[in-house]
């Protein structure tokens, strides 16, 4: 599968890329800066560009740009994203001294996008760290994606599971992005809180 990241030049969009080459997938890192996101796809064996060039005849976007420029990234990205399916990993967050708050009150950034581009979007993988995605054994966690299209959906959640060891869950409508959105908040807030790197398990599957 040819898979673009958008904003891949980051820490997030790099660890994926990462995750995924293993798993022989044709991945294109995109950036602002085309310089940029070929060097930095030359060092882990990928392919880079803009991001307008690396979403070209993608079979799904991740748009792992800093979650404050997701929705505009989309809107500048509509034409060329076309209908390609995009998962949307960003969560609107509010660091505070006092805490980590969701950092809006209503919707979501994955639903703004789906109401921006043509293809479906689903929402997931916040909860994964980037830091351990980074390395090559797998999360003991589980990953939770969202959305409408049941195929993307599907084909997102078969991209999740390679990466953890525990399980890709179906977290229903798209709608169910505020939750997941919100939720970083809470993990980066007990991050903060216990000096750990939380994930996310669901109990009773068996
Ligand atoms: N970090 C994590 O552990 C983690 C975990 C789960 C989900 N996520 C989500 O993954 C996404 C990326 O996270 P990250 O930590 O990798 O972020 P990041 O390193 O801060 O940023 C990623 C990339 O976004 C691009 N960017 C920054 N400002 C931009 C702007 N104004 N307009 C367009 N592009 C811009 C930059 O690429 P160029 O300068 O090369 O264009 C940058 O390399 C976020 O939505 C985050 O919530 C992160």
């Amino acid at each position: 599968m040819r898979i673009a990241i958008v904003g891949g030049t980051g820490t997030f969009g790099r660890a994926l890329a990462q995750r995924w080459l293993r798993e022989d997938h044709e991945i294109v890192i995109g950036s602002r800066d085309r310089e940029r996101a070929e060097r930095q796809a030359a060092v882990i064996g990928a392919a880079g560009g803009t991001n307008a060039e690396a979403v070209q005849g993608a079979d799904l976007v991740v748009l792992a740009v800093q979650s404050g420029a997701a929705v505009e990234t989309a809107r500048q990205l509509e034409r060329e994203i076309g209908s390609t399916p995009v998962l949307c990993v960003a969560s609107d967050l509010l660091v505070t001294r006092d805490g980590v708050y969701p950092g809006r009150n209503e919707g979501s950034i994955a639903e703004d996008i789906a109401a921006i581009v043509d293809g479906p979007v689903v929402s997931g993988f916040q909860a994964l760290p980037a830091a351990q995605l980074a390395l090559p054994k797998l999360l003991d966690e589980d990953v939770l994606v969202c959305g409408d299209h049941a195929e993307t959906k599907a084909l997102v959640l078969e991209l999740g599971q390679a990466l953890v060891s525990g399980r890709a869950v179906d977290a229903g409508p798209l709608a169910n992005a505020r939750a997941l959105e919100g939720m970083t908040a809470v993990i980066v807030h007990v991050n903060r809180t216990y000096k750990i790197v939380a994930g996310l398990r669901l109990t009773g599957f068996e």
